[in-house]
Order: structure tokens, then sequence, then C-alpha cells
């Protein structure tokens, strides 16, 4: 299982080959074993294998090709509704309309998530998350009809590899495990902790086909920037509070 792991790319191709029902069932079984808050499994999973699904969906994930190109798009949701109608219908009261109970369920959701693609890739199926499922939630809560109290938080796109990209790299474990207590990092450190990183031949192609100076640059200048991270926060937050999770 350790090497199983040590194995891990993303997977952004895949073949055309159906993922059997019966392999794929297990999967999300094995995944649905993920430890979760409570035992209240507070997510669900939507399958979306049709083309017209997909398609609808792409637009909501700027159109990265394997929204469509996946046999198999899951969007793993952070799910108040179903527990929330249980207590109601148990003479309970749910007080499960805050910020905190949203984190509790979105972070069942990852756990789930993660599950799913480590079962995946044990049967040798390959899945690329997409992390574009909070900048328009609100869109894909309309396409996949949530209900109050359900929130999506990531999508997966599964199917059998049609690539075996290059490992990419990570920094090296004694940059992000810290003993006992949080050691901060030191000018030195943090230039020989990221130095593998920049000097990879596909960052320095990534930085001046980009036209920047430093890799950090591209991240915050063009992946990752302010006025996106800005914009897209503020439809999150109206997003929780119309799905019942912002009464503090
Ligand atoms: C929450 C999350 C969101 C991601 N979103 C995207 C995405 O929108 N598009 C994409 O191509 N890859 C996406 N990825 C994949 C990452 O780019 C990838 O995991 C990272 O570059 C490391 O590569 P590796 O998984 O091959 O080790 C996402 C990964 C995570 C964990």
């Amino acid at each position: 299982m350790v090497n199983q792991l040590l194995e891990h790319r993303t997977i952004r191709k895949y073949k055309p080959d159906v993922v059997e029902e019966d392999l794929f069932n297990k999967v999300l079984e094995a995944g649905c074993r993920a430890s979760t808050t409570g035992n209240m499994q507070l997510y669900s999973i939507i399958v979306t294998r049709s083309d017209e699904g997909k398609k609808a969906l792409a637009p909501c994930h700027f159109n990265q090709p394997m929204v469509v190109n996946a046999p198999i798009v899951l969007t793993f949701c952070a799910d108040f509704n179903r527990f929330n109608l249980w207590c109601k219908l148990n003479n309970a009261e749910p007080g499960y309309d805050n910020f905190l109970s949203f984190m509790t369920a979105a972070i069942d959701s990852l756990l789930v998530a993660q599950n799913v693609t480590i079962a995946a890739e044990s049967e040798g199926l390959g899945v690329c998350y997409v992390g574009t499922t909070t900048y328009l939630a609100g869109k894909i809560i309309d396409i996949l009809k949530l209900p109050f109290g359900v929130v999506p938080i990531t999508t997966l796109t599964v199917g059998w590899p049609d690539e075996h990209p290059e490992q990419v790299d990570r920094l090296p474990l004694n940059a992000v495990v810290h003993q006992e207590t949080y050691a901060d990092y030191s000018r030195e450190e943090i230039i020989r902790y990221y130095s593998e990183k920049e000097n990879r031949p596909d960052n320095l192609k990534f930085v001046s086909e980009n036209s920047k100076e430093t890799l950090a640059q591209v991240f915050t200048d063009i992946r990752y920037k302010k006025s996106d991270n800005v914009a897209f926060s503020k439809m999150l937050l109206e997003v929780l509070i119309r799905q019942g999770f912002m009464n503090q």
C-alpha cells in the first residue's frame, strides 16, 4: 500500500474503456470506509457518467478537458441535508446551520474523496482532482440539483489511464514535518526547500512561458491571484449562506 501511494501521479488523459459497474461500486464502497466525523457520513457523492451531464458541468470547471473526456466525474458534497432529515424524523432538533458544521462536512467529503482516490488507484484506475468545484459552486448546485444543506466540495475525474506522466516534485519531508512544535523557516531553509521545485525543467519553462521572473510569481500573478481568490471567496460565502451554513 505504501508503495502504491509512492507511485501516485494525477491522470488527466483516459482511455474510452468503460469502468465496469461492479468494480466502480467496489471502489466507492472502499472509499466510504473512510473515517467520518461521529460516523455521521456528512457527504454525498454525485456520479456523472452521461455526456450531457459532463458537458453541463464542464463550464463550471473552466472547460478543463478531463471533465468531458473522463468516463466518470464524481462530485463530492458536504451534506447535512440527509442527516438533518433523519434528526427531524426522530424528534431531534439539528443545530447544524453554522460554519463549524460546514467545515465538519467538508472534511468528511475530502476524506471520502481521498479514500476513493486510493481505492481507484489500487485497481489501476487514474484520477484527477478538479478544484474548481468551490469556485463556481453555485452553478454546480443548480446543475446537480443539490438541496439546502448540501455544498459541492471537490470533484474527481476517474478512468483507465491513457498516460503515464513523470511524477512531479514534492518538498523534502523535513520541509513539511515539524517535531513537537512548529519550527518557523529561515530564509536559507525556504531557499533550500524550494530549490528543487524551482529548478525543474518544467517549472523553468513555466516561468519563461509566462514571462515571469520567478516561479512564485506564476502562482501569485497567474494561477492563484488575489483578485480571483477574493472574487471566488465572496461567491463561496454567498453559497454557504444560500445552503444554510452561516447562522453563527
Ligand atoms: C483539491 C485539488 C484540486 C485540484 N484541482 C486541479 C484542477 O482543477 N486541474 C488539474 O489539472 N489538476 C488539479 N489538481 C491536481 C494537482 O494539480 C496535482 O495533484 C498536483 O499538481 C500534484 O501532482 P500529482 O497529483 O501528480 O502528484 C488538484 C488537486 C487537488 C488536491
